[in-house]
């Protein structure tokens, strides 16, 4: 059933939520009836918990911020993601798991072992088919959330910080090449959209 599941991922500023909602709609106009969610959130109290998460009014301390963010994903997944796939529906999801290995694992320094083992706890049954990691580099893409007005806790952080992000993501695409393809999302939107286009012509011919 993960064969409809599709996670989109990259730092602030790459894009994804314009392409999130192309990916839905080009699945729309074939047919498919389409999911489209976010993390942290997707539910209300998984909202609440991301609410919690970007604007809290104290420190948090890593592994807190590892263990929210598996707790909004756990009450996203039962909630959301596993009905929807269940009643044949696709889902493509703004963030997922890569999320955590990139920002608590290689931004905070949080051990990969430990978000392994969350993640088999959490979901281990359940892996993307396919992830489209948009990649630009970090100057790039954080020029364009400047202007955005308020910052959350993650937008505050440093380049270092997001250089750090940006690696840990490219490693997964260069471990996981089957499921992970990178887009150069620095490229004119329609070429972006095009090699979604056929991204999910690949997905589509898999599963037909
Ligand atoms: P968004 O604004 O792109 O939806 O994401 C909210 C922030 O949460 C973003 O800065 C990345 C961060 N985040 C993590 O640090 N770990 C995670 O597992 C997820 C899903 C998001």
């Amino acid at each position: 059933m993960s064969g409809r599941f599709i996670t989109v991922e990259g730092i602030e500023g790459v894009g994804k939520s314009t392409n999130v909602r192309w990916l839905a709609e080009r699945l729309r106009v074939r047919g498919i009836d389409v999911l489209v969610t976010r993390e942290p959130g997707g539910t209300p109290l998984a909202e609440r918990l991301r609410d919690v998460l970007l604007h809290a009014e104290e420190a948090v301390p890593p592994v807190a911020e590892l263990l929210l963010m598996f707790a909004a994903r756990a009450v996203h997944l039962e909630n959301q993601i596993r009905p929807a796939l269940a009643a044949g529906r696709w889902v493509v999801c703004d963030r997922f798991t890569d999320a955590t290995r990139a920002y608590q694992g290689g931004g905070r320094g949080e051990a990969g072992e430990r978000i392994e083992q969350l993640a088999e706890w959490v979901h281990g049954d359940l892996t993307p088919a396919r992830t489209v990691l948009l990649d630009a580099p970090v100057d790039v893409a954080l020029a364009r959330t400047r202007d955005r007005g308020s910052e959350d806790r993650f937008e505050r952080e440093s380049l270092a910080f997001f250089g750090r992000v940006r690696a840990a993501y490219l490693a997964i695409a260069a471990r996981e090449p089957s499921r992970v393809v990178t887009i150069d999302a620095t490229a004119p939107l329609t070429q972006v959209q095009s090699r979604l286009d056929q991204i999910l012509d690949e997905i589509l011919s898999k599963s037909s």
